[in-house]
């Protein structure tokens, strides 16, 4: 059975403040057994969160990293090995804020998740349709391809030790959420491109859905079969909520 995993994206959120507030209510929660946890505060709020979080089963990542995986003249980023020697254990790569508004591109994408491997961090990469795709029926076409690019570049044996987030780019912030039996065609799409390169990969990996997700619709998705938890952002800016999705993935 693939553990699963529920993980908070913080995005563009926060002051030393409501970090410190965030903190003391994420130190607050009774975590179920046999999930694991994982929070991805701004850059700035790395090690603030970090220390914040000591002792606590939580991991902790960031939103976005560089291509080059070491330190060098790159104005602006911050390098995979900088967030390995920082007490990161993930990354997010693909996020689809990241691709619309920064332009982030499928080639850009495979080389940070390679930087990432390659300082021992665990990628996740986030794919997903606009409504646009989805109306005119390329859901998959467009997944397949954003997936297909990273497994061309990199081979399938990097999902061994990655992660796969799919969050429809409508559901995102908009309170729409793909209901369960929409995700989980996708999701089972997902697994079934990688199972067709390597079944064990495809087995083995979690794929998680961001969207809307909040506690009060959790439970039916994480239901499904190839939902191994949630990418959750606005939700996860309040700890209570935050925990009641992770009870709910627990269940
Ligand atoms: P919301 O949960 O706010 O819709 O955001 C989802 C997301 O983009 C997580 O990465």
């Amino acid at each position: 059975m693939r553990r699963p995993l529920v993980a908070g994206n913080w995005k563009m959120h926060g002051t030393r403040a409501s970090v410190a507030e965030l903190i003391k209510g994420l130190r607050h929660l009774a975590l179920p057994a046999g999930i694991d946890v994982a929070v991805f505060p701004s850059c700035l709020h790395i090690a603030q969160v970090i220390a914040g979080l000591e002792g606590k089963a939580m991991a902790v990542g960031a939103q976005n990293c560089a291509v080059e995986p070491m330190q060098g003249a790159l104005t602006g980023e911050v390098a995979p090995s900088q967030l390995a020697d920082a007490g990161c254990r993930m990354v997010l790569v693909g996020h689809s804020e990241r691709r619309q508004i920064m332009g982030e591109r499928d080639e850009m994408i495979s080389r940070k998740f390679a930087a990432a491997q390659s300082c021992g961090l665990v990628p996740v990469l986030c794919v997903g349709e606009t409504l646009e795709q989805r109306e005119a029926g390329k859901t998959i076409e467009v997944v397949g391809r954003q997936l297909g690019t990273v497994i061309e570049d990199l081979g399938v044996g990097a999902f061994a030790s990655a992660i796969v987030a799919y969050e429809p780019v409508w559901a995102i912030g908009t309170g729409l959420t793909a209901t369960p039996e929409q995700a989980q065609e996708v999701h089972a799409a997902i697994r079934a491109q990688l199972a067709a390169e390597n079944g064990e990969v495809a087995r083995k990996v979690r794929i998680l859905y961001g969207g809307s997700v909040k506690a009060a619709n959790a439970a039916e998705l994480f239901r499904m079969p190839d939902i191994d938890g949630g990418l959750i952002g606005g939700a996860s800016l309040n700890a209570d909520e935050f925990g009641a999705i992770c009870r709910a993935a627990g269940s």
